[in-house]
């Protein structure tokens, strides 16, 4: 990962760049990278946008090729890529660092970044994965509807750190986590994700269908639904239908 490494000043979104650039020039070499300093049109899940302030942070995508994986297993790539991120920083971080269900990176109760994989698939497999990531790094004060919910590294370190090297240790990871993928070592990942999940069998506060209600995370499926016990009952949510509540 990141041998072939293509850096840019500014572009929509690297995941739609790199998209192109894998539909363009096939065949792509497995592992390339697009950075950019600034994203115009940067993506979050859900059809959010995805802003940071241009040149402090990671905007970045990696193009991987998991046909191994198989369709149903998709989520297991979400596992593998969560994890790598929460270890490349928890790397030059006091305190863990945690993973939002279902891939969203946390600290301190606050979001540091976010991960947003897009899969091209081929019959039962994956043929193609984009795997968007963008952390806050060296920003140091937030929009003030973000203020309360975003953290960066900056604010939790008190000094810049340098973004290549960051980046370094991201791909370290990737590669680590993709390998045990490859060689199917699911129960690691998934027992692994458990102990980083944000509120794992903790009570917390969460919104579904506009109600408010406290529940517990118990685990989650092998088709990435997340599995809640909410007055002693047990009770699975999809991806959008649950939101957590900071408080
Ligand atoms: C989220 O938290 O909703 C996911 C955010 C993902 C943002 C990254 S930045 C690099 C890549 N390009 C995009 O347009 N989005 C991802």
């Amino acid at each position: 990962v990141g041998q072939n490494l293509i850096k840019l000043k500014e572009v929509d979104s690297t995941n739609n760049y790199l998209k192109n650039l894998a539909s363009n020039s096939e065949p792509l070499p497995e592992g390339t990278v697009i950075m950019a300093d600034n994203q115009f049109a940067g993506r979050g899940q859900q059809e959010s946008v995805w802003q940071t302030e241009a040149g402090k942070n990671i905007s970045t995508s990696i193009y991987l090729k998991p046909s191994f994986l198989a369709i149903k297993k998709q989520f297991y790539l979400n596992i593998a890529v969560s994890l790598a991120v929460a270890d490349a920083l928890s790397y030059f971080l006091p305190l863990a660092v945690a993973v939002k269900w279902p891939n969203d990176i946390y600290y301190n109760r606050k979001k540091l970044g976010g991960i947003l994989i897009e899969n091209s698939l081929t019959g039962t497999t994956i043929k193609s994965a984009v795997i968007g990531i963008g952390l806050n790094i060296n920003q140091q004060v937030f929009k003030s509807d973000l203020a309360e919910k975003a953290t960066s590294v900056f604010q939790i370190l008190h000094k810049e750190l340098d973004l290549e090297l960051v980046m370094e240790k991201i791909f370290v990871y990737i590669e680590k986590y993709y390998l045990n993928l490859k060689s199917e070592k699911y129960s690691i990942l998934h027992s692994n994700y458990l102990k980083k999940l944000l509120y794992f069998d903790l009570e917390a506060n969460y919104i579904h269908n506009g109600q408010v209600f406290e529940g517990k995370i118990k685990g989650v499926e092998e088709s990435g639904y997340l599995i809640m016990e909410v007055d002693n009952q047990i009770k699975n949510f999809n991806f959008k239908e649950i939101e957590y509540i900071h408080t």
